[in-house]
């Protein structure tokens, strides 16, 4: 009953009860039919409003479904749901689909602004073999694979990129979620379960998971981790509005919350002196993190509506940041607080998301372009180019950069994995 009536108390923007499991799921879904009709009296008519009113505000807020996606779109957005077990019978389905297909048809979106440059890029997807999986995070190991989190087929997978040959991992629990990952010295893949509220370690060699909990359930959402350079596991989550440290030799888990309210804290990076940074995706902040007392510094951003999302760190130690709700690349000195920013070249929608440095570089992708693009940033001379994703690309939420130094995302809705060759 308790976990119900904490369900009830949330927004349905938080994904509080998926991590209770599909018993809650259920009871939770009757509690938030009434309101989710309540909300939601401006849904389209036609046959399968009824089970979308009923069923897709039962985990999220169920505007999302207003979002608007081509018919190719829709599939996938369908198979990631059917993946999560969202109640609709078999037979409802592609009555479902046809509604949401033909009532949120894709939103108009800036027309990608590719140009030319001094580099080539070769650009190579392969597709992920689970359906649905909604890679979220790459990850270029040592051994020059691939990893990516499934974070909808609760699995971790690699490619081989020389033979194209796919290795997926279940996970232990159901539905955990796997949002970000990162590799330790000894090749194991560490994860954020998003939905389930722990940190996993996946050792590739036997494929044994070991899960360490959040000691605190209302660290919700771990979300984005990273390792310093002691070896020390430092994540954000995000909805929860936290920060969390865990010394993988003890397992010890210490969690701080954000000075600022509903601050989000999202994308991290660490430098060279071992600092921890991490941008507020809920405010127009740079933050860092003591290493010892866990004491958070933020740098506010000068214009208001920013809403840095991702972060990358150059050798010299100057933040550099997608600002994802005005679509400008920013560049922070910490030593003065000196902000710079340059519009991103396919304009204010244009969504810049996943950022890396590469070779001296900043490279990211526009999410809301059509296609999305690869963009490169050049430093020394402040300029940029950039490509169009074959087929489409859609969406890079993360990147990495393999030990020979090209570029690598996980693309969500298409459900591949990139790798971007400069040259
Ligand atoms: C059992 C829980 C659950 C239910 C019920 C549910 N969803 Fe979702 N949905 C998720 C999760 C988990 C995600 C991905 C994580 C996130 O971004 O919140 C998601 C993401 C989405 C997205 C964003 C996809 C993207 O990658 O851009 C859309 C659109 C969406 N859901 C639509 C729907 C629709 C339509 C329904 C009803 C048919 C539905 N959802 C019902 C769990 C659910």
């Amino acid at each position: 009953m308790s976990r119900t009536h904490s369900f009830a108390a949330h927004s349905f923007k938080t994904r509080t009860f998926q991590a209770y499991g599909l018993t809650a799921i259920t009871v939770a879904l009757l509690s938030s039919t009434l309101s989710a009709r309540a909300q939601t009296p401006d849904f389209p008519d036609g046959p399968g409003k009824q089970t979308v009113v009923a069923t897709c505000g039962g985990c999220h807020d169920i505007n999302r479904a207003r979002a608007g996606y081509t018919p190719e779109g829709w599939r996938t957005v369908i198979r990631m749901m059917q993946n999560m077990e969202v109640p609709i019978p078999a037979a409802e389905w592609p009555i479902v689909a046809e509604y949401l297909t033909k009532n949120f048809p894709e939103k108009s979106k800036p027309v990608a602004a590719v140009s030319e440059g001094p580099m080539t890029a070769t650009i190579k997807l392969w597709p992920v073999p689970t359906p649905g999986s909604r890679p979220h995070d790459p990850l270029a190991t040592r051994d020059g694979m691939i990893w990516y989190t499934g974070q909808l087929s609760n699995k971790l997978g690699r490619v081989d990129p020389k033979t194209g040959e796919f290795k997926e991992f279940t996970l232990k629990s159901p539905h955990t979620g796997p949002h970000g990952l990162v590799e330790d010295k000894s090749g194991n893949i560490w994860f954020t379960g998003n939905n389930q509220s722990l940190i996993g370690k996946l050792d590739p060699k036997t494929g044994a998971v070991t899960e360490y909990p959040m000691p605190n359930p209302e660290a919700k959402d771990p979300h984005t981790l990273l390792f310093d350079h002691d070896g020390i596991l430092w994540f954000t989550v995000q909805q929860a509005n936290m920060l969390g440290r865990l010394d993988p030799a003890t397992g010890d888990i210490k969690l701080v919350t954000s000075p600022t309210p509903k601050s989000r804290p999202y994308g991290m990076a660490v430098n060279s002196k071992n600092v921890v940074f991490f941008v507020e995706f809920g405010a127009n902040k740079v933050a860092s993190i003591d290493g010892k007392t866990m004491k958070i510094t933020e740098y506010p951003l000068p214009d208001a509506g920013a809403r840095p999302r991702r972060i990358a760190i150059t050798p010299d130690d100057i933040i550099w940041y997608t600002d994802f709700s005005r679509g400008f690349l920013g560049r922070l000195d910490t030593k003065d607080g000196k902000v710079t920013e340059w519009q991103s070249p396919s304009g204010p929608k244009s969504e810049p998301y996943g950022i890396s440095v590469v070779k001296g570089a900043l490279v990211y992708s526009e999410s809301g372009a059509k296609p999305n693009t690869i963009v490169r940033f050049d430093p020394k001379n402040e300029k940029f180019q950039t490509w169009a994703i074959p087929g489409g690309g859609d969406i890079i939420r993360n990147t990495d950069v393999t030990p020979d130094g090209n570029f690598v995302g996980a693309n969500s809705l298409v459900n591949a994995v990139t790798l971007v060759e400069l040259k």
